[in-house]
């Protein structure tokens, strides 16, 4: 037997000015879809940026449903619909953002198993690795070079 470890890099940013220009605008696209968020239900307005290798961006945000399990994600709606809109352009960054009615998010929020699953599947089309940033409504952001570093031992295709 032996014990092994898995190192997930990443890089943390004390705040949008130290980020590449590119990434900064990015950011400002998925606190601008925050506002379209619908959530009645948990008061959490996420918000999410695509950016494609043809140089669109394409902005979601997360949909809620009284029915709860029904309602999406951020990250997947914008995930989704990126694909949906420009099928075969790989994504090269996501940035997503959360914003709450009952108290100022001011770390960064991390994605969830689910929609990190979906950004396995995102890389694997794309053929290379994504970036990911994430902020809270202020504060640091953490970017992540690849959905390998955000999520050890993914399900892949290759298992099938
Ligand atoms: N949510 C996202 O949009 N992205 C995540 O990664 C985690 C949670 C949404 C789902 C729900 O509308 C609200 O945040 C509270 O869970």
């Amino acid at each position: 037997m032996r014990k092994e470890q898995f190192i997930c890099p990443y890089t943390v940013y004390d705040n949008p000015d130290e980020l590449e220009s590119q990434d900064a605008e990015l950011l400002r696209w998925a606190h601008e879809a925050t506002a379209r968020s619908y959530a009645p239900y948990s008061k959490f307005h996420v918000g999410a940026a695509a950016r494609m290798a043809n140089g669109e961006i394409v902005t979601g945000n997360n949909i809620e449903n009284a029915a709860y399990p029904s309602g999406l994600c951020a990250e997947r709606v914008t995930l989704f619909a990126a694909q949906a809109k420009f099928p075969g352009v790989p994504i090269e960054a996501l940035a997503v953002v959360a914003h709450s009615e009952t108290k100022t998010i001011d770390e960064p929020v991390a994605p969830c198993g689910a929609c990190r699953q979906v950004m396995v599947e995102v890389e694997r089309l794309s053929k290379r690795p994504m970036r990911i940033l994430c902020q809270g409504e202020t504060g640091a952001i953490m970017a992540f070079d690849g959905i390998e570093s955000l999520m050890p031992f993914i399900f892949k295709d290759t298992f099938l």
